[in-house]
């Protein structure tokens, strides 16, 4: 009996090649589905990490830059805009990557320069340099400013945002594109319902130039503009013959009217009547009193 054992050495030969053949071909297959498997989990890691830069650039820099980086007048340049992702790093001389420039600048800040035309300075986020952000976050809020690129270079010269800088060798006369002081388009029409006075309050950036927190005395005041803690108080007294919520309301649709001393006219943005509709503005001084009382 021969069993079911192969006699053959020609039939032995041609097996051993085909199982080899299989077994090649089976671990190409392996690499190739590892290498597909291993893109999509890169892709997930990018996609989370864009989620969790949006949840920081929400809570960190949205009261400067704006809720859809498209910047504030006066207060941060826009970052969700043409003129950022094609022209910026010529015009300041960058020689490296713009990842490297926004992160760069996250996590350093930049430090206080003289004749500013922004209220604040960029503050320092990594924590390398004493801020509050990890590396981490740091390369997450970047990844989420670097994630507007496609829709910024959609952007027509009217559309974008984008304010001329003080701080590069062009002088403004030359920077042409867009125009400047645009407000963000999200918040530019008060249309429907009206929004809540604490949600405006962040969207349209009081809350980078005022404190809700802090009274405003001769000793501590607001850096930037008079501190809100106690403004009810204040706001009775600012204007002869004014009550509080005829001066607040005045301060908000036409800042230069009466300008609290020590100040500089013409920081306080001056079109916040078209930004709100007058609903909103009465609601909003009734709450800024609120607060205040507290
Ligand atoms: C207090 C207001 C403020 C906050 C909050 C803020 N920034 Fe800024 N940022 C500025 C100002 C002002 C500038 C312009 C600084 C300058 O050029 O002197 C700037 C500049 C930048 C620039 C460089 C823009 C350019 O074209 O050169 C980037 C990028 C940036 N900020 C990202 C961020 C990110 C991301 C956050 C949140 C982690 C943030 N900023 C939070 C005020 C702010
Ligand atoms: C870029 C900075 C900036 C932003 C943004 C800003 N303000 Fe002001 N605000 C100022 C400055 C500076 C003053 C003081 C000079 C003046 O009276 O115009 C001021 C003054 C005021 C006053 C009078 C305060 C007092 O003590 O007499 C009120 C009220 C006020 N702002 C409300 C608002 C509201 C509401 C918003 C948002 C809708 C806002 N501001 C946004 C800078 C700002």
């Amino acid at each position: 009996m021969q069993g079911p054992f192969i006699k053959s050495p020609v039939l032995k030969i041609v097996l051993g090649i085909l199982s080899s053949l299989l077994a090649i071909v089976f671990i190409l297959l392996l690499l190739f589905t590892e290498e597909t498997r291993m893109e999509a989990q890169t892709a997930s890691w990018a996609g989370r990490e864009i989620e969790n830069g949006a949840a920081l650039y929400y809570n960190n820099c949205a009261s400067c830059h704006g809720p859809d980086g498209r910047g504030l007048p006066g207060v941060a340049p826009a970052l969700h805009s043409h003129y950022f992702f094609t022209e910026r790093l010529g015009d300041v001389g960058w020689a490296g990557s713009l990842s490297d420039y926004v992160e760069l600048t996250v996590a350093a800040g930049r430090p206080s320069k003289t004749n500013t035309q922004w209220a604040q300075m960029m503050p320092t986020w990594g924590v390398t340099y004493g801020g509050p952000l990890r590396d981490d976050q740091v390369r997450a809020v970047t990844a989420y400013v670097l994630n507007w690129e496609a829709d910024s270079l959609t952007q027509t010269a009217e559309e974008d945002p984008w304010q001329p800088f003080r701080d590069v060798r062009k002088p403004v006369e030359q920077q042409t594109i867009g125009e400047p002081g645009e407000p963000p388009a999200e918040v530019a029409a008060p249309t429907g319902e009206p929004r809540d006075p604490e949600v405006l309050f962040t969207s349209l950036a009081c809350i980078a130039c005022h404190n809700l927190a802090v009274d405003q005395t001769p000793t501590n005041r607001g850096p930037v503009g008079p501190n809100f803690g106690n403004l009810n108080e204040n706001a009775q007294t600012r204007v002869a013959g004014m009550s509080a919520e005829e001066y607040i309301h005045q301060s908000i649709v036409a800042p230069n009217a009466y300008v609290v001393e020590g100040y500089p006219s013409g920081i306080m943005p001056q079109n916040f009547d078209q930004l709100m509709s007058e609903e909103e503005i009465n609601a909003m001084v009734t709450w800024l009193i609120e607060q205040s009382q507290q």
